[in-house]
């Protein structure tokens, strides 16, 4: 089964903001993403918009011809507008605060279960595919079957850090909780920390595995490696 490889140009967005002009342009630069092998572009506009700004996602919405994913906090009513007025392919809700530098946790599904079933059923009443970033607890994942979503984005952070040292136990929980996402019919994404060195084995541990969102690794990567190859090179890890 093939994963998708989504790129996340987060980065890309905070670079053109350090200057106030419009280079990198990011239109440009998803346009060529997808044309250097990508299989979807993922956005994450936060509201202090430092790096994605809603406008932005209007301007890619016009361009991208693969998968738009549309990261966020579905509790901010502006981004939860933005999202049914761009309709991507899917939205990834993310449960952030305010000001925080990167997404640092997963959903308590089990908590906030009959919120994010009202909320997800928004987005499905529009036609747009929903998945809820969630930790590698198999008990997060029975009870996101119980909101309606339809898939699930495991927070890859702790199996990125773990790696290095031991990547039997770091694939671990992410194993029990993606055989879990399977035996309840939910599909599976991934992402946070993703790089060229632990994703192959990511992937041959989970090989149902749909769709991996990364940005940080991928972008600093093609400073030496450049947009295409890195790109490339990403894809290769995933087949
Ligand atoms: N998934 C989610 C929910 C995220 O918030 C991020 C970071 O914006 C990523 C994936 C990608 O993480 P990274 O930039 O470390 O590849």
């Amino acid at each position: 089964m093939t994963t998708k490889l989504s790129v996340n140009i987060n980065k890309l967005a905070t670079l053109r903001n350090s200057r106030g002009g419009n280079n990198p342009n990011l239109v440009q630069c998803a346009k060529d993403a997808e044309k250097f092998g990508a299989d979807g572009i993922t956005v994450h506009p936060r509201p202090d918009e430092r790096h994605i700004r809603y406008q932005d996602v209007y301007d890619l919405q016009k361009v991208i011809t693969t998968e738009f994913n549309i990261e966020g906090n579905c509790q901010e009513q502006k981004f939860v507008d933005l999202v049914l007025d761009v309709k991507p392919t899917q939205v990834t809700l993310v449960p952030d605060a305010i000001g925080q530098i990167t997404s640092n946790h997963g959903w308590d599904t089990v908590t906030h279960q009959a919120y994010l079933k009202e909320t997800i059923a928004i987005f499905k009443n529009h036609g747009i595919r929903v998945s809820i970033f969630v930790d590698p607890v198999v008990e997060m994942v029975e009870a996101a079957a119980t909101t309606g979503t339809d898939r699930i984005e495991l927070y890859t952070e702790a199996y990125a850090h773990q790696f290095t040292q031991n990547k039997v136990a770091a694939i671990e929980p992410y194993l029990a909780a993606a055989t879990k996402a399977q035996e309840v019919g939910l599909g599976l994404n991934a992402g946070h920390d993703l790089d060229l060195q632990n994703l192959a084995y990511f992937k041959q541990q989970i090989p149902w595995l749909q769709e991996v969102s990364i940005g940080h690794a991928l972008i600093c990567d093609s400073i030496y490696l450049g947009f295409e190859n890195t790109i490339q090179l990403y894809k290769r890890q995933l087949q």
